[in-house]
């Protein structure tokens, strides 16, 4: 996620954002930047790459400049435009006296650029970020505060904004609408932040901003108003947090608190993507017309680890919502199985980092058989999604933990929109698409009730965490559902855990079962529920211990005497990710009881760039 700061007061910024920059440096990012404002002008320095870059300019840059007492800077995690310099945050308008630094996704930027654009506005840039310097520029009239406003109200999409212009020294201005902001008070001088952790180390009475509010901030007040220009009054609050803490905010764990960024993670990856006039999706990404992908005669899906078995779950996407044909390989074994890739054949990397050595080679294999490569990407500007050339990217912030959790949910989410709009390019009616649309469009509040249930999963797992050995099982999509469980387990708490496809279980793994030998059975009401009953009931009668996950009131389930974790109801295609994210809590909460390093597990990296 990209990192906001600014400051104004007495004293010089520049080696005050910095610190606040190298503060939000655990949120990840490619690009860092500042604006320092000076009565002579902004002077504006961008560095690719690490924070420790743009100091080196800051230090190189004549002394007078580096004075000044008001500033704003910004850490980019790229998401429209590569990780460039001239992408890189702060945008300045073309008279350079506004400068600006923003979180999330203006949706409208295309239709603003045209129009600023035909107005004789220059961009320099390739970002969405960039249409806020020259609207706030058009809009102003001698009150920074107001022109922000008006320039707000032009746009749809998510922000958090900070805004400073050399008209107006010592003066900030920041808004919100989705992305936090924060106004830190100190003692004739004032703070702003995406995040406590970068202004926790000077004050910690904050403001919070709420969405559609509007602040400035001098040295010595600091004014909200709403869009309207309505004046807002609200209390500071007391941060009690250590400044370490801070950095995961209350998360004892990056892993935590990235399964429960979910719900904003999904909202992210679905926002402005699903058409509910035509009942299909918006992928523009993909760069591909409906004649392109109705000549697409099947699909080869290909990934490793957690990105693999998202991709299993979008084989059953494909074929059975679109009617392709679809295999899934392990990147590693794409590469070397010389594939047969007919034209037209639709090639799907899928990599959170977009830098998994075996998943790249994969995408140069299928390019080189002159396949349509399409990636499904996190980080933008990476070298999957480049070499590419099209594809979708999660928009899920930086995923930190080692073990990958809200990106198999946006993946899965990306490949049900993928196969909605191929379904609606093929047989899938407008009220099918539709109906599939509105249950794509419920998935952030699907995942919030899962976390709601945090506690009772974390009391199971307390109780589990005692196994060594688990069998994960499933059917249907809940198969790789089941896949990607046990990997969680795995990975951080090193019991050994297999997924296996629950019909597979009388085929030998089932000599293994006793009462040391737990099984977690994924028995959600989707179709093949009554046959997990069946393989349930085979456990329980060789004294393994069972943990079920259900759907609420499923006496079914509860009537066999195992334990059980509820996953709110849904259609079989949305089951696996709300099941997903249970399986990542159960895994998270026997990690902890037994004591191990979450975020960096042994012997595991967090993107895998060599063979
Ligand atoms: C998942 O928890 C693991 N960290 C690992 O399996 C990961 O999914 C795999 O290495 C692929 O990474 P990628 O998505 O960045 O390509």
């Amino acid at each position: 996620m990209c990192g906001i700061v600014g400051f104004t007061g007495s004293a010089p910024a520049a080696g005050i954002l910095l610190d606040g920059l190298k503060r939000l440096e655990y949120r990840g990012y490619d690009s860092s930047g500042m604006a320092l404002n000076r009565p002579e002008g902004l002077l504006c320095l961008r560095a690719v790459g690490k924070v420790c870059k743009l100091a080196e300019k800051v230090a190189a840059a004549p002394e007078e400049l580096r004075r000044s007492c008001c500033g704003i800077a910004h850490t980019r995690w790229a998401t429209h435009g590569a990780p460039l310099e001239r992408n890189a945050h702060p945008h300045l308008d073309q008279s350079r006296r506004f400068a600006i630094v923003h979180n999330g996704i203006i949706e409208n930027y295309q239709a603003l650029r045209k129009r600023l654009t035909e107005k004789g506005c220059e961009f320099s840039s390739d970002t969405d970020s960039e249409v806020l310097a020259h609207l706030i520029a058009e809009t102003y009239r001698g009150d920074l505060l107001a022109a922000v406003a008006a320039a707000l109200k032009q746009v749809s999409g998510t922000y958090g904004l900070a805004v400073t212009t050399s008209l107006e020294p010592g003066r900030i201005v920041v808004a919100r609408r989705g992305s936090p902001l924060v106004i830190g008070l100190g003692d004739g001088e004032n703070y702003v932040a995406s995040d406590v952790a970068a202004l926790i180390a000077h004050t910690r009475q904050v403001i919070y901003l709420t969405d559609g509010e509007v602040a400035s901030v001098t040295p010595e007040h600091v004014e909200i108003r709403d869009l309207d220009n309505l004046p807002v009054e609200r209390e500071a609050t007391g941060i009690d947090w250590d400044v370490s803490q801070a950095e995961k905010g209350e998360y004892p764990h990056f892993m935590l608190k990235e399964i429960f960024e979910q719900p904003d993670a999904l909202a992210n990856t679905i926002r402005g993507r699903l058409d509910f006039e035509m009942g299909t999706s918006i992928l523009n990404g993909m760069n591909l017309s409906p004649r392109d992908l109705a000549a697409i005669p099947r699909i080869v899906i290909a990934g490793c680890g957690t990105s693999m078995h998202a991709g299993m779950v979008g084989e059953y996407y494909f074929e059975d919502i679109a009617g392709i044909p679809t295999r899934v390989e392990q990147a590693a074994e794409f590469r070397y199985r010389n594939p047969i890739i007919e034209p037209n054949t639709m090639v799907i990397p899928i990599s959170q980092s977009g830098e998994t050595a075996d998943t790249l080679a994969a995408v140069r294999e299928a390019a080189a058989k002159g396949a349509l490569v399409t990636a499904i990407c996190n980080v933008v500007g990476s070298t999957i999604a480049r070499e590419s050339g099209r594809g979708v990217y999660l928009h899920a912030g930086p995923e930190i933990g080692v073990a990958s959790t809200k990106a198999f949910s946006c993946q899965v989410a990306v490949l049900l929109m993928m196969a909605l709009l191929l379904g609606r390019n093929r047989r899938l009616s407008r009220t099918e698409g539709l109906a599939l649309a509105e249950e794509i469009a419920k998935l952030p509040e699907l995942v919030r009730q899962v976390l709601d249930r945090a506690d009772s999963i974390r009391d199971i797992a307390r109780r589990f965490a005692q196994y060594d050995n688990f069998f994960y099982i499933g059917r249907g999509c809940l198969h790789p559902t089941a896949l990607e469980g046990a990997l969680k387990l795995k990975e951080i708490s090193y019991v050994h855990a297999e997924g296996y496809h629950a019909a597979e279980l009388k085929h030998g793994p089932i000599s293994l079962l006793d009462e040391r030998h737990p099984v977690l059975a994924l028995a959600n009401d989707i179709p093949g529920k009554d046959k997990i009953i069946g393989n349930i009931q085979e456990c329980i009668a060789r004294r393994a211990p069972v943990l079920a996950v259900a759907n609420p009131g499923d006496a079914g389930v509860r009537d066999l005497g195992c334990d059980v974790i509820e996953v709110p109801r849904s259609s079989r295609f949305i089951a696996p990710i709300p099941t997903a994210v249970a399986l990542q809590l159960f895994a998270y909460y026997v990690a902890a009881e037994r004591g191990c390093e979450i975020d960096q597990p042994r012997n595991l990296a967090k993107s895998v760039t060599v063979e």
